[in-house]
C-alpha cells in the first residue's frame, strides 16, 4: 500500500524522530500513476518549518519576496485575488458539480491527497494526507466520542483534490471570501493583490452588501471557488453520506477566515449562520494548531477511520 510504502520510506533514510520532523517530506507524483512510487527528500526550506511555533505565530502573512515559502504564498494569493471573480467562481461551480470527473473512496481520494502541497499556506510545507490525519487526530484527543467529528477533520481538505487534477492552486486552497460584494479589510493581502480583480471597479458588486441582502445567509452567498465549497458539494451529492449538518457547515466554511477569525460579513449572516459559527472555531483550532512537525503512523490510524467511512459515507463518491 502506498502509505505503506511512505513510512517504509522514512525507516529507510535512517531518520532520527528529529530529523524525520525536519525534513521536508515531498511526494512526487509519477507520470502514469497518482498513487505509485514515494519519493522523499529533504528542503532547503526547512527552517520556515513550525517545528518551534507558539499559537501566535500561525498564519502569518508578511511578505518578503526573498523568503520562498512566504513568496509562493503571495503568488498564490494575487492570482487568486486578481482571477477570482463572481462569473469564475459560478462558472467552476457548474464544472465541478458535473461530478463526471471519476469515481473513488474517500480512502482512495485521500491517498491522491498525498501528492499535494499546499501553495497558500505559510504554516506547513507536508503533504496534505499528513495535514489530515493530524487535524483528525487532534479533534478525536479532545472530543473522542464525536466520531463523525474525527471524520470531518480527516476529509475537511479532500476538496483539493482539484488540484491534482488540474485546477490551479488559486482556484483550491487558501482563504475564501465572498464574491460580489466590496472586499472586506481582514481578506488576506486585500490592499496590495485585488487592483486587477474586475469586480472590484463593478459598481453592482463593490458596495458593501452588492447583490445580496442584509442578513440573506451565506448559503446565499457565492464563496470565491476552493476546495470548501466543491467538498461540500461533494459529500451533498453523495447518496449514502450521512454526517451531521455540522460537519457540512464546517466543510463549507472553515476557509473562510475573514468571517470566523476575521470578525467581518457579519451583515451578510443568518441567525442560522451565527449557531454554527462556534463549531467552525472549535474545528478551526485543530486545523491549525495541528500543523506540526510530528508525522503521525497513518498505516496503523487507517482501520479506525475506513470504520468512520463505512459507516457515514460508504461506497465509491462521485468526483
Ligand atoms: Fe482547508
Ligand atoms: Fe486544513
Amino acid at each position: 500500500m502506498d502509505l505503506a510504502i511512505a513510512k517504509e520510506s522514512q525507516q529507510e533514510h535512517l531518520l532520527s524522530p528529529e530529523a524525520i520532523t525536519t525534513a521536508n517530506v515531498l511526494r512526487k507524483k509519477s507520470n502514469d500513476s497518482l498513487a505509485s512510487e514515494s519519493i522523499y527528500y529533504l528542503d532547503p526550506s526547512e527552517h520556515f518549518r513550525p517545528e518551534h511555533k507558539s499559537p501566535e505565530e500561525y498564519r502569518i502573512y508578511t511578505i518578503n519576496q526573498d523568503d520562498y515559502i512566504q513568496k509562493r504564498v503571495f503568488d498564490t494569493y494575487r492570482l487568486m485575488h486578481t482571477n477570482q471573480t463572481l462569473e469564475f467562481a459560478r462558472n467552476r461551480l457548474h464544472h465541478w458539480t458535473r461530478f463526471d470527473k471519476l469515481k473513488m473512496t474517500i480512502m482512495d481520494a485521500l491517498e491522491n491527497l498525498n501528492c499535494l502541497v499546499d501553495e497558500s499556506d505559510p504554516d506547513v510545507d507536508l503533504p496534505n494526507i499528513i495535514h489530515a490525519f493530524q487535524t483528525a487526530e487532534r479533534i478525536r484527543e479532545a472530543h473522542p466520542d464525536l466520531d463523525w467529528f474525527h471524520l470531518t477533520g480527516l476529509i475537511h481538505d479532500l476538496g483539493k483534490l482539484m488540484a491534482v487534477y488540474g485546477e490551479p492552486q488559486w482556484a483550491v486552497v487558501g482563504d475564501t471570501f465572498p464574491l460580489g460584494c466590496q472586499v472586506a479589510k481582514s481578506v488576506v493581502y486585500a490592499e496590495q493583490t485585488f487592483m486587477d480583480n474586475p469586480d472590484t471597479t463593478n459598481s453592482d458588486y463593490n458596495t458593501e452588501y452588492g447583490i445580496y441582502q442584509p442578513n440573506c445567509g451565506l448559503k446565499q452567498v457565492v464563496m470565491s471557488w476552493g476546495h470548501d465549497e466543491y467538498m461540500y458539494q461533494v459529500l451533498k451529492n453523495h447518496p449514502d453520506c450521512s454526517l451531521p449538518e455540522q460537519a457540512f457547515y464546517i466543510i463549507r466554511f472553515h476557509s473562510f477566515y475573514p468571517w470566523h477569525t476575521g470578525g467581518d460579513y457579519y451583515h451578510l449572516c443568518s441567525k442560522h449562520d451565527l449557531h454554527m459559527l462556534p463549531w467552525i472555531r472549535e474545528f478551526n483550532k485543530f486545523d491549525l494548531y495541528s500543523k506540526t512537525p510530528e508525522i503521525p503512523d497513518i498505516p496503523k490510524l487507517v482501520p479506525y477511520y475506513q470504520s468512520l467511512i463505512d459507516k457515514y459515507i460508504p461506497g465509491l463518491v462521485s468526483w
